[in-house]
């Protein structure tokens, strides 16, 4: 238990808000894990998946109206409208207060109210912060524990300090005699960020990000307005080190929007000989300012809450063997033999399915086996590539930052950051087509800057302002060099013409050569690109029409992208810094000058 007389009053006012049955201290232990697993499956929330094909495993279906984030209940309530900026939902916290007490009035009635301490990042690391979430959810507990370090040590550390108060509740009370549901949820939905107070009140999902709060919510929206306070960075990138056959191990971060490739680059299986990836994290990133004047990044989170469809063995051979065990999965199809199964899964489809609406599937059927936003939740530390520096309290030093996203025109496959200014720049122009990570249209094309859209908890003209400051506060020779990928680049028939996954280290080499100084590029107008030599592809065959697309800048598009770009920017209004409308216009300088 803790002394810690804000938690305890926090605690004490919530539970009387919230009128749960009980209250649960969550002590973190297998014990209590397998106890709530249990019942979870009575209730009918989990089915236990075959023991000796996936042991100590589980299967989720949730409400088919409960599958995604939902970025348009999505709330950033800070006292000052222009503190939220253009890109966030916004109310005055006061009049948004109101309106949640009265959701969260008994809201947990017939329920027990969980209280989960939980760290992100190592226990007791400088770099790491403290949260509390107090749910109503069974299920949010379970992935808590695999997706943070949480229970009674975390109470330990915390002490008498602050922490970041995470209320979280489904919205289903049970009054009035209504019996439980296998996915208890509410049609009404908030997902609330009082960055100001540290605050998050989440309410009427308990799915992903909108209830696992110390993800989304805590680790990207609240300590992205801390990292702008105190000077450091809080960024929606996976983190990994890659070593070349005869090298030094180098770390890399990378910021794509969500479900365009984060997990599948972090654990990338090399098809050239001689390479490795391991992985530090798949999500988030954390990065801090060394002594010596490095960058460092730490992963807050201790478990991978990956998308399921498109994974498996050939494409994420590391990821289907972190998920051997111990894992939870959510809206994927059950086989007959009490096994898993998704879209590209298997190349043959399993005769018969139960899928993830819970009705019989085979194949041709019209319905999805799984949703395209079902998901696997596991442990980090069993992921087989695991960095061995994943843990440290320090970080790792990182020698490159990558932004990208999904983009069938355009841009291509990957090119270079002339500055940090310009690579700036290159983070707040990335735009890439709508996934079903969120719910919505997918497909369409948006400007999701830095991959942060959904996630930045201030007023993202601000946020471009602190990353041109950190490129002006540090030493220019140790900042990390920017680059620009593109994995989704589609030719005339509409199919990708890079073939992705494991030969992204083919991209990955290239990068590594720039940093080390040896690899070979031309300048073009929007960065530097690679020589078309300079891309190891041995081993795979690709059209030269095709190569030809992916390393080329064709001057037309790009000047439309421009012009799509000043249209853009104008949402941002006085918080957009010079520094990025100095690019704009240097760069359309320069392709009106470029002679292809
Ligand atoms: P979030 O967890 O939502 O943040 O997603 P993410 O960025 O980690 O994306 P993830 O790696 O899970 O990939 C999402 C989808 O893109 C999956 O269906 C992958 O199979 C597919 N994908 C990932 N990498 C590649 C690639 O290099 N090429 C192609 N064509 N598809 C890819
Ligand atoms: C994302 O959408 O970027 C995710 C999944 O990583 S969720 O945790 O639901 O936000
Ligand atoms: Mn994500």
């Amino acid at each position: 238990m803790t002394s810690n007389k804000n938690l305890l009053a926090w605690v004490n006012e919530m539970t009387k808000l919230c009128k749960p049955d009980n209250v649960h201290w969550c002590n973190g232990s297998e014990e209590e894990y397998n106890r709530l697993a249990g019942i979870l499956v009575k209730k009918g929330t989990f089915q236990k998946l075959n023991e000796k094909i996936r042991p100590n495993s589980y299967l989720a279906e949730s409400d088919p109206s409960d599958v995604a984030r939902v970025e348009d209940r999505t709330f950033t309530c800070t006292k000052k409208k222009e503190d939220a900026g253009p890109t966030n939902n916004w109310e005055d916290p006061v009049s948004m207060k109101n309106t949640l007490t009265k959701l969260f009035d008994g809201s947990m009635k017939g329920r027990t109210m969980y209280v989960i301490p939980f760290s992100m990042g190592p226990l007791g690391s400088k770099i790491s912060y403290i949260g509390v979430q107090l749910t109503d959810s069974e299920y949010v507990v379970c992935s808590m524990k695999i997706m943070t370090r949480m229970g009674e040590k975390v109470l330990g550390v915390l002490g008498n300090n602050e922490f970041v108060r995470c209320l979280h509740s489904v919205g289903y009370p049970l009054v009035n005699g209504r019996k439980d549901v296998r996915w208890p949820c509410n049609h009404i939905k908030y997902i609330v960020q009082f960055p100001e107070e540290k605050t998050i009140w989440s309410f009427g999902s308990g799915y992903g990000g909108n209830a696992l709060l110390g993800k989304k919510c805590f680790a990207l929206r609240i300590a992205s307005y801390m990292a702008k306070e105190e000077g450091w960075l809080a960024e929606h990138m996976l983190i990994l080190g890659v070593t070349p056959p005869d090298g030094e191990k180098k770390y890399i971060a990378a910021a794509f929007p969500s479900a365009c490739g984060k997990t599948n680059l972090a654990m990338l299986t090399s098809t050239l000989p001689g390479w490795k990836v391991e992985t530090v994290g798949d999500d988030i990133a954390w990065m801090k300012f060394g002594s010596d004047g490095r960058l460092y990044a730490i992963n807050p989170e201790a478990g991978f809450f990956g998308v399921a469809p498109g994974t498996s063995m050939e494409t994420n051979r590391n990821a289907m063997l972190t998920m051997q065990a111990n894992s939870i999965f959510t809206n994927v199809a059950k086989t007959d033999d009490g096994d898993i199964w998704w879209e590209g899964l298997t190349k043959e489809e399993p005769k018969k399915l139960t899928n993830w609406l819970g009705h019989e599937w085979t194949p041709g059927s019209n319905e999805k086996a799984a949703h395209p936003n079902s998901r696997y939740t596991v442990p980090a530390g069993q992921c087989p590539v695991i960095d061995p520096n994943w843990e440290d309290p320090k970080g790792v030093p990182i020698s490159a930052i990558l932004f990208g996203g999904r983009r069938a025109e355009t841009v291509p496959l990957v090119y270079e950051a002339l500055n940090w200014q310009h690579g700036t720049f290159m983070g707040s122009i990335v735009s890439s087509e709508k996934t079903a990570a969120a719910t919505g249209k997918v497909g369409e094309l948006r400007h999701d800057p830095f991959a942060m859209l959904p996630f930045c908890g201030y007023n993202m003209g601000d946020y471009f302002a602190h990353w041109l400051e950190i490129g002006k506060v540090s030493d220019q020779n140790k900042l990390p060099k920017i680059f620009y990928v593109n994995w989704f680049r589609k030719n005339k028939e509409g199919k990708f013409i890079w073939p992705g996954y494991g030969d992204n280290i083919r991209v990955l080499k290239w990068i590594i050569e720039r940093v080390s100084g040896s690899g070979e590029a031309v300048k073009t107008p929007i960065g530097y690109l690679p020589k078309t030599n300079a891309i190891d592809l041995t081993g795979i065959e690709i059209k030269d029409d095709d190569l030809k697309l992916l390393l080329s800048v064709n001057k037309e598009e790009w000047l439309r992208e421009t012009e799509e770009i000043e249209n853009y920017y104008k949402i941002f209004n006085n918080s957009l810094p010079a520094g990025l409308l100095e690019e704009l216009n240097s760069l359309k300088e320069r392709l009106l000058l470029y002679q292809t």
